[in-house]
């Protein structure tokens, strides 16, 4: 979605602008464009562009600004700097950020939509305000204009005011011409990150737009406002404008992992870095003296978690089939009745939902609208609810009681994958925890399960060698004409194939449908064309159900599908069956997403690079989506 930069200070502005702006493209944008005050010439350098496919967006912004002459040699101590994702108005320059007001004296960038915007354009343009855009955005700069003249030149007091004006989600970074060396920067439910640096202040909307100037940094609350000058100072004020100071977080991962390391894409990297994710994850939960998982940040005493009598598992997207996965878990392990649900239902179902109910948030970037939505109507309730996510400081942690934290680190690939993994992760060993403390699970078979998924990261390594990824690409080959794929596989394994086929959707534009082996002859085994040959990824791997995988593999075989089997190693039966078949090394099925999901995501991963996509980025996509 969209992203903000902003800095000042006595650095180079316009190359550290875009150099954040760069480092925030993986949030996938159409337009981008930054200003600056240009201090010799007493006046606002704006430069915009649109992406074009063929070009990489920052590199041109660069070079338009250069020719612009707004680069090194350019006399300014304040900029802000913007990629879009189109809301309101198409794609287009005009649409691009930052705007300016009426008089060219007033840069904003924003990300989030005023939902109000309507009502105050109107009223703005009674007013004679000019507005320019088709934006949502342009009735923030125009209220600042005005309350700047009524306020008598007190930007902070402009801002206040018009913050007081708008409803909805926002992060803003404001510039004006009268306060060179400041910016002011304001949110309500959309990111925004701050921390000083050597030679002055920076903010962004994401952390790998600082990262590189600084690894100290702070999170502003809702409705927050702070001030940052050049010489490195930063004020922050809460709504009710008084002083504060904030806390400061230490970013353990540098600015090294939010780049590619000799990887051909950050997906292949991400992939690649999962058997140390899941290390990373497993390190620090399990007491091995005491012979007990620990969840110490839990909220929940051993009376709490025995009332308690339902849970329900809210999510979007990828975070919504880590949910559907961890019901499994939770439902085997810890006997407790789960209900998945995504995100932006929950609210409108009439949950059945109290003060005995859990209810679990899982958000890789713990910034998506939706499930925030959730989480706020899950609080009123009564309920406990835990959040479980990737971004220390997001606003998921501030909203629900207690955040869980999975150890992926940054994650820049729209496609998540190595949070996936991690997610999957810490939901095992939450349910393990769960039946732990209901006394389900004797220490003994604790121990054993943990140690078990100890050996997790070897055997993903395994299927990161190169024979499983040639076998991988091998399968993927055969599939790239393919019109639709079908992903099959039943109970753990079905919920698996839900997240193969949206990884293969997101980044090659294939259709994909994913479901339960036994439900196929009921209607979508229509789909299959023996004269395309239509692949169908099935699951197969040692379960309680893998005879009748089996029968289900017969019927699509029978029909004409071309089947690329996930099975178990040693397992000779299947061979015979099916058209490629991927080994994965023997797992209790329980865990077995975790492997079967690393070659789902190598699979998508090949065919999307065949068919040439950008997978890094692909289109319509945002990494985190902070509207609903
Ligand atoms: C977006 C991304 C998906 C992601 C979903 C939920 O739609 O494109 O890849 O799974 O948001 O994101 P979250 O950060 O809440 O896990």
């Amino acid at each position: 979605m969209c992203g903000i930069v902003a800095c000042c200070g006595s650095d180079n502005i316009p190359q550290l602008l875009l150099n954040g702006l760069a480092h925030l493209e993986y949030r996938g944008y159409d337009s981008a464009g930054i200003a600056v005050i240009d201090n010799e010439e007493g006046r606002l350098r704006v430069v915009k562009r649109l992406r074009q496919s063929d070009r990489g967006m920052i590199d041109l912004l660069r070079e338009a600004a250069a020719a612009e002459g707004i680069d090194e040699a350019i006399s300014a101590r304040a900029g802000i700097g913007h990629t879009r994702w189109a809301t309101h108005g198409a794609p287009s320059v005009a649409n691009a950020h930052p705007h300016l007001d009426c008089e060219g004296r007033i840069a904003v960038v924003h990300n989030g939509i005023i939902e109000n915007h309507a009502r105050l354009k109107a009223e703005l343009v009674e007013e004679g305000h000019c507005f320019k855009s088709q934006t949502d955005t342009e009735v923030v700069i125009h209220l600042l204009e005005k309350y700047y003249d009524q306020a008598d030149g007190d930007l902070v007091e402009s801002v206040r005011r018009t913050v007081a004006q708008l409803s909805g989600s926002f992060a803003l970074a404001i510039l004006h011409l009268g306060h060179p060396d400041t910016i002011v920067v304001t949110r309500n439910d959309s990111p925004l990150v701050l921390g000083s640096y050597e030679y002055g202040s920076i903010a962004a909307s994401d952390t790998p737009a600082i990262i590189g100037y600084t690894r100290d940094v702070s999170y502003l609350g809702n409705r927050d406002l702070a001030v940052l000058h050049g010489d490195g100072q930063i004020e922050c004020y809460d709504p009710a404008g008084e002083l504060y100071v904030p806390n400061i977080y230490h970013i353990e991962w540098d600015i090294e992992e939010a780049e590619k390391g000799g990887y051909p894409d950050f997906m292949l990297k991400e992939i690649f870095e999962q058997p140390q994710v899941v290390q990373n994850t497993l390190a620090g939960r399990f007491d091995a003296q005491a012979q007990r998982l620990q969840f110490d940040e839990l909220p929940l005493s051993p009376a709490d978690i025995a009332a308690i009598e339902r849970v329900y598992i809210v999510a979007c997207g990828t975070s919504y089939h880590a949910g559907l996965i961890a019901k499994n878990m939770i439902e085997n392990a810890a006997r407790l009745p789960v209900e998945v649900q995504v995100a932006s239902e929950f609210r409108y179902h009439n949950p059945i939902i109290n003060g005995n109910t859990l209810v679990i948030a899982i958000t890789q970037s713990g910034e998506t609208a939706d499930t925030l939505e959730a989480v706020r109507m899950a609080r009123q309730t009564g309920a406990h609810v835990i959040a479980v996510t990737n971004v220390v400081g997001s606003r998921i942690t501030a909203e629900a009681q207690t955040s869980l934290f999975v150890k992926a680190n940054i994650e820049i690939a729209v496609a998540a994958t190595k949070s996936f993994l991690a997610q999957l992760v810490l939901l095992s060993l939450l349910a393990l925890y769960l039946a732990q403390e209901l006394g389900l699970l004797t220490k003994r078979k604790i121990s054993k399960y943990y140690n078990e998924m100890c050996q997790l990261p070897a055997q993903i390594e395994s299927l990161l060698a190169e024979e499983s990824v040639s076998a991988v690409k091998a399968a993927a080959e055969a599939c790239v004409h393919a019109h639709t794929a079908l992903f099959i596989g039943r109970g753990v394994g079905a919920s698996t194939c839900y997240e193969g086929a949206l990884k293969l959707k997101e980044i090659s534009y294939l259709h994909a449908e994913a479901l339960s082996a036994g439900e196929i002859k009921h209607g979508t085994i229509a789909l299959i064309d023996p004269d395309q040959g239509t692949p169908v990824v099935a699951v197969a791997l040692q379960s309680a159900t893998y005879d009748k995988m089996l029968a289900n593999i017969q019927e699509v075989k029978a029909r004409g599908a071309r089947v690329i089997a996930l099975a178990t190693e040693g397992d000779e039966q299947i061979t015979e069956l099916v058209d490629h078949v991927v080994w994965l090394p023997p797992v209790r099925e329980i865990i077995s997403p975790i492997t079967a999901s690393v070659v789902l995501q190598l699979f998508a991963r090949h065919i999307a690079v065949c068919l040439g996509r950008d997978v890094d980025q692909p289109r319509n996509l945002a990494k985190s989506v902070t509207v609903e």
